[in-house]
């Protein structure tokens, strides 16, 4: 397989650590970048960006050039209505998916999709991510396709986790979901490194994988909590916060969003999803398909994160 990858998405959270390691690996890396995120590129040196949008045909065709896979990681994560996350969540997928399957030879394909495609009726962005699977495998037909799906996705650079980690780490926990709810986490370089394994297997069976860290199971709050109390070595108070006041300050945060024009995190469907009573994801169909292992736990996850270091005595 050819050496040059085609990266979408290489300016966000996961795109960014990913293109990072993929370089460092030895790949050369290109990576579809929109015309105003072109400032971005002063943190990702050595990527050999391609300038452009998934409306234009040209760019694809000259990110697409000699790539011998693409990993598609851009995604909207935020917005209101289901236009906001189809627009690139499953149009910017058919765009790139045609564009590939076009092509001959036909690169390999991985697109980072969500746990959340597991659950579309929750919310217009877990609709979306399943949407985007589902286009996948059909336009993606006669070519190798792989749609992974983590759970939720912690590490440097991350700003939906990490101020819940922040409050833990000052002695509060706002626990937003139910208190038996099973989630798994996954530290960002974890995925990095399947996503590694995958381009280094050279072949892989089409399919959708979940994936998640060392904890088989995922965690309950509580053990969440537990963790930080001992790295931090100090009590945490626990503070429920009610589904009725959750929904009641998603219905502000749209508003607000709606007046003053930003894409919120924090909607009535998030509420949904983080009241979801089971996001335990499974690596066993991953594992054999390309041998792939996660290695970082919580603990030392959350230590390269938040810079903590482990004291092994919970308050
Ligand atoms: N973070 C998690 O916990 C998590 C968990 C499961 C799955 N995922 C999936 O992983 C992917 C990356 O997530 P992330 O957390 O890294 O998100 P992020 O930090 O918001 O990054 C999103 C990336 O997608 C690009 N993008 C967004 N809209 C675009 C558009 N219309 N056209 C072209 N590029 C666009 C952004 O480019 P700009 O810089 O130009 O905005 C950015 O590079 C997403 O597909 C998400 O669904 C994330």
């Amino acid at each position: 397989m050819s050496r040059t990858l085609a990266v979408t998405g290489a300016t966000g959270f996961i795109g960014g650590m990913l293109v990072k390691h993929l370089a460092a690996a030895g790949w050369r890396v290109k990576a579809l970048v929109r015309p105003g995120s072109a400032h971005k590129l002063q943190q990702l040196p050595g990527l050999e960006p391609v300038i452009g949008s998934f409306q234009d045909s040209d760019a694809l065709r000259r990110l697409l050039l000699d790539a011998g896979a693409v990993v598609h990681c851009a995604g909207a994560v935020r917005g209101i209505t289901a236009a906001d996350f189809n627009a690139i969540n499953v149009e910017g997928m058919k765009q790139l998916v045609q564009a590939a399957h076009s092509l001959s030879p036909r690169p390999r394909f991985l697109s980072l999709s969500s746990l959340a495609a597991r659950a579309p009726q929750l919310s217009h962005y877990a609709s979306s991510k399943r949407q985007g699977e589902d286009v996948l495998a059909s336009v993606a037909e006669g070519m190798e396709w792989v749609a992974l799906r983590p759970p939720a996705v912690y590490g440097p650079g991350d700003k939906e986790l990490l101020p819940l980690f922040q409050w833990m780490g000052r002695g509060i926990a706002p626990v937003l979901g139910e208190a038996d709810a099973r989630v798994s986490l996954l530290y960002v370089e974890d995925l990095c490194s399947a996503v590694l394994r995958w381009v280094d297997a050279g072949q892989c069976r089409s399919g959708v994988y979940e994936l998640n860290d060392t904890r088989t199971g995922g965690y309950r709050w509580d053990e969440i909590i537990a963790t930080v109390s001992a790295l931090r070595a100090r009590r945490i108070i626990r503070l429920p916060v009610p589904a009725t006041l959750l929904r009641a300050l998603a219905a502000m945060n749209v508003t607000t969003a709606r007046l003053i024009g930003y894409a919120p995190m924090l909607t009535p469907g998030k509420v949904r999803e983080l009241r979801h009573p089971d996001w335990v994801a499974d690596n066993t169909a991953l594992t054999a398909a390309i041998g792939w292992q996660p290695g970082i736990s919580l603990q030392e996850g959350l230590q390269r994160t938040m810079g903590w270091r482990y004291t092994g005595r919970a308050a």
